[in-house]
């Protein structure tokens, strides 16, 4: 017998005279643990060619093709959702229920609009990925594909209406009017902020034509289009670019060739460079305090000025130039034309 075991024998039987002694006397303690016992017998022999691969419900995701991989590379490497630093504002209550993934995701999830109270600034915030989006790591099958919030309608924040476009429900969440539309008093309107006009990303309520200043306008042909966003910014393929590309117009607008359809695209930017300059004229922009021309001066102004500078910036915000909503577009600069005097 090894030396080992003899001496644990030994102890043992210390243990039980010492137990046996103390029969008269208080109980002792308990001895120490004894040495874990040897390994049980070998089991059965496995039927290792009934398990395979296939039945990982992994593999519906990880597997040979380039599933994951394709999309990747589009995300990471060409869309600013996965390239851009604007996620380092989910840090901050106010942004975080668009920018940055964790309060975004948990937002959205949840329903909520992007200031609802429970929303808060995120402490190791991370950019965007695809858990953003999609269900991943929930059900660990290829349903985990599903997108965050099941692309549920989404009610607009600022203003009344509801995005109700299949699969773009998920980007209406996020492209929409951040901030107050201004209520006008006595016929003019005050701002204080250098700021005033939309955030950047209004498309959703470009395409319900709503959110502009003393302009009404309708929903978009284009809200019709199934899936909306989805559709014509990532395609059948499912592009994760998100970059328009002329052959997801082609469905309807058979021979298109261009983005610029009828030159609308050329239209609009042209009234654009119109209005700004007539918004330089009347002092709302000035150069000096932002070569940009993004920037507004704070001050009072008479309400349809003050409307054309919000419905400049919302044409410019909105990025399409027309294409969301073509009547839409050109009505709010012609409102804006019209109140500066051009
Ligand atoms: C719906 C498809 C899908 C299924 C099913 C799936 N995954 Fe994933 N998995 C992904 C995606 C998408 C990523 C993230 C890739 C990225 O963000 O870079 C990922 C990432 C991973 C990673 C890298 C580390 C990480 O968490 O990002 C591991 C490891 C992983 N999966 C293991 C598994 C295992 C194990 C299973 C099954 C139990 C599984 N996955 C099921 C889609 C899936
Ligand atoms: C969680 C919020 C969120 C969701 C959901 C979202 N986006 Fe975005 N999107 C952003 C932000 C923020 C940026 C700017 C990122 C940056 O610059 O860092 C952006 C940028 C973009 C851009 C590039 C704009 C440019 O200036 O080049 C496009 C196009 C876009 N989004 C389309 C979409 C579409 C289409 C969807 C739906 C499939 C979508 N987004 C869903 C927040 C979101
Ligand atoms: C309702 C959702 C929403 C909220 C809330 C929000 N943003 Fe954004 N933000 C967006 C979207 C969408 C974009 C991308 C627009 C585009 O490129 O068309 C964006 C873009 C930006 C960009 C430009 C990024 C770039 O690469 O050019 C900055 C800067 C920014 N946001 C700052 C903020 C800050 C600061 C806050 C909080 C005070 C905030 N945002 C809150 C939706 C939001
Ligand atoms: C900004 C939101 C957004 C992000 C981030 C995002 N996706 Fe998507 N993805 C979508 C939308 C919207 C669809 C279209 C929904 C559909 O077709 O079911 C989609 C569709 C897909 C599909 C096709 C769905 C299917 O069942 O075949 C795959 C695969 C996919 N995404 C993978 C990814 C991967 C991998 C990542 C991370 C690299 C990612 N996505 C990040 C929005 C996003
Ligand atoms: C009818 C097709 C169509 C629909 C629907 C649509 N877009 Fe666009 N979008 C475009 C086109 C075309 C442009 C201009 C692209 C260009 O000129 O390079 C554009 C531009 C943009 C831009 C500016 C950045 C860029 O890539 O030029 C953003 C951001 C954007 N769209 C987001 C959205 C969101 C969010 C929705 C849904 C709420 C949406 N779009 C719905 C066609 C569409
Ligand atoms: C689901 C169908 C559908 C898709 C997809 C679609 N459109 Fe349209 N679009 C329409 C309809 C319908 C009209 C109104 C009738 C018309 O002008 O043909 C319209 C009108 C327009 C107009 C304004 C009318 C004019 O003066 O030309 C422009 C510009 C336009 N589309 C551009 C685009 C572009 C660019 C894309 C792709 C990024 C696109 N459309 C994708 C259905 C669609």
């Amino acid at each position: 017998m090894h030396r080992k075991y003899l001496l644990f024998c030994l102890l043992g039987l210390m243990a039980l005279v010492l137990a046996a002694c103390s029969t008269t006397g208080e109980p002792g303690p308990a001895g120490p643990a004894g040495p874990a016992g040897p390994g049980g017998p070998a089991g059965p022999a496995g039927d290792a060619a009934s398990v395979s691969a296939a039945d990982l419900t992994c593999t519906e995701c990880h597997n040979d093709t380039t599933l994951i991989v394709s999309k990747e590379a589009q995300f990471r490497e060409r869309s600013v959702h996965g390239t851009g630093e604007a996620f380092e504002r989910g840090e901050s209550t106010s942004c975080a229920g668009c920018h940055g993934s964790e309060g975004a995701e948990a937002r959205i999830e949840a329903g909520l609009l992007p200031h609802d109270p429970s929303v808060e600034g995120v402490t190791n915030v991370s950019p965007y990925s695809c858990r953003t989006c999609h269900d991943i790591h929930t059900t660990y099958t290829r349903a985990d594909f599903s997108l965050t919030g099941d692309a549920a309608p989404a009610q607009m924040e600022n203003t009344e209406g509801t995005f109700d476009g299949g699969f773009g429900n998920l980007c209406a969440n996020c492209h929409q009017i951040r901030n107050e539309l201004p209520a006008a008093s006595g016929g003019e309107i005050t701002f204080e902020s250098n700021r005033f006009g939309t955030h950047h990303g209004v498309e959703a309520q470009m395409l319900l034509g709503e959110g502009g200043l003393m302009v009404s306008g309708s929903p978009s042909v284009h809200y019709g289009v199934e899936n909306t966003c989805v559709t014509c910014h990532m395609g059948e393929n499912r592009n994760h670019t998100y970059e328009p590309d002329v052959e997801y117009c082609q469905a309807c607008h058979a021979d298109l060739d261009t983005l610029d359809r009828n030159g609308v695209q050329t239209e609009i930017q042209t009234m654009l460079d119109e209005v700004r300059e007539l918004l330089i004229s009347a002092g709302i922009i000035d150069l000096e305090l932002d070569p940009e021309g993004n920037r507004s001066v704070p001050g009072t102004y008479p309400e349809e000025v003050a409307s054309a500078m919000w419905n400049y910036m919302f044409v410019l915000e909105d990025q399409s130039r027309g294409v969301h909503n073509p009547p839409f577009a050109k009505a709010l600069l012609e409102q804006a034309k019209t109140a500066l005097g051009g």
